[in-house]
């Protein structure tokens, strides 16, 4: 907190000096770095108003302003107590969606693993079994064996759907690649990936990230219409930013948003970026494509 305040008093003297951009971007860095340290709202008005009275020094107004600063204190206190509530919330979701990311992880291995296991004892038996038979009956037995393989396969890919080994393994970015691979095969329609994430993401966000994709490519694949769809990622310092875009039909958002529907994908969106402290923006009107923007804080 205390070099929070000095580096605050510093942009406020020189926003009041010379205002500018700059000064304001920083107040925005600092109020960011402050709420992920943990501050609330009564923090900041301290932080503000201890700032203002040195920076006034010793006139008569002071004591004044120092009385009007306790009283705004007290106008503050419910805000800075939803703002608490708020932030358990979140943590309390954020959380859920860890178990749940985790959960997902062991059922998918035990899918590939266990049936993995099974199918192959099942392939054995199948083989010992064709040596007494007959050449027409061991051609049906090759059949069922391809069958099995289609089976095999198809839990494979039911595996890697619910968890990519790839996301655990290289991070987002290959991750996305090859989600992006398989949504352009199955429903022909190009979608380039494009960026770099160096040093990878922390898990929670990452694995956002993968089904907040995911939600974004079956909205193109269901609504959208398009012809490409383009995935763009990067990484600065302290900000993390992915935008989606597509070339269909587009919608207005904030029908959507008023709309009755109950519809889950772009609200889940949404909240997995909240429990980050990201936000989602869309742009998005009548024949004029869909991007996503997502930004997401993380550590600098
Ligand atoms: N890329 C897109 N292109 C065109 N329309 C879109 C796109 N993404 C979303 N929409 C519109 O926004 C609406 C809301 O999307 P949302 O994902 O929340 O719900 P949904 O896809 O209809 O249902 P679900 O709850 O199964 O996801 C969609 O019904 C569609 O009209
Ligand atoms: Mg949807």
């Amino acid at each position: 907190m205390e070099g929070l305040q000095g580096e605050y008093e510093r942009a406020l003297r020189s926003y009041l000096r010379q205002g500018g951009e700059s000064s304001l971007k920083q107040a925005y860095e600092l109020g960011r770095r402050a709420l992920s340290g943990g501050q609330g709202i009564l923090d900041m008005i301290a932080l503000h108003q201890q700032s203002v009275e040195k920076i006034l020094g010793d006139t008569q107004q002071i004591g004044v302003l120092h009385q009007a600063g306790d009283f705004f204190v007290e106008l503050m206190s419910p805000f800075e107590m939803t703002h608490r509530a708020f932030g358990e919330a979140n943590d309390t979701l954020r959380r859920l969606n860890e178990s749940l990311e985790s959960e997902t992880r062991r059922i998918a291995r035990a899918l590939h693993d266990e049936s993995g296991q099974l199918l192959a004892a099942v392939h054995i038996q199948l083989r010992q079994m064709a040596r007494g038979l007959s050449p027409g009956a061991q051609f049906n037995l090759t059949e069922i064996e391809t069958l099995l393989e289609q089976v095999e396969q198809q839990l494979r890919n039911f595996s890697h759907e619910l968890r990519p080994t790839v996301l655990d393994d290289y991070g987002l970015v290959p991750a996305l690649q090859t989600l992006a691979e398989k949504f352009s095969k199955r429903f022909d329609l190009p979608v380039n990936v494009d960026g770099k994430v160096n040093p990878r993401l922390t898990r929670s966000v990452e694995a956002a990230m993968y089904r907040v994709t995911q939600e974004a490519l079956n909205n193109v694949a269901r609504h959208a219409k398009a012809s490409r769809v383009s995935i763009r990622l990067w990484r600065i310092p302290g900000e993390f930013h992915c935008c989606i875009r597509d070339d269909g039909v587009g919608f207005d958002p904030a029908a959507v948003a008023k709309g009755s529907r109950n519809t889950l994908g772009l609200l889940g969106i949404r909240e997995r970026l909240t429990v980050l402290g990201g936000t989602l923006e869309i742009e998005s009107a009548p024949q004029q494509g869909t991007e996503l923007r997502i930004f997401v804080p993380v550590e600098a």
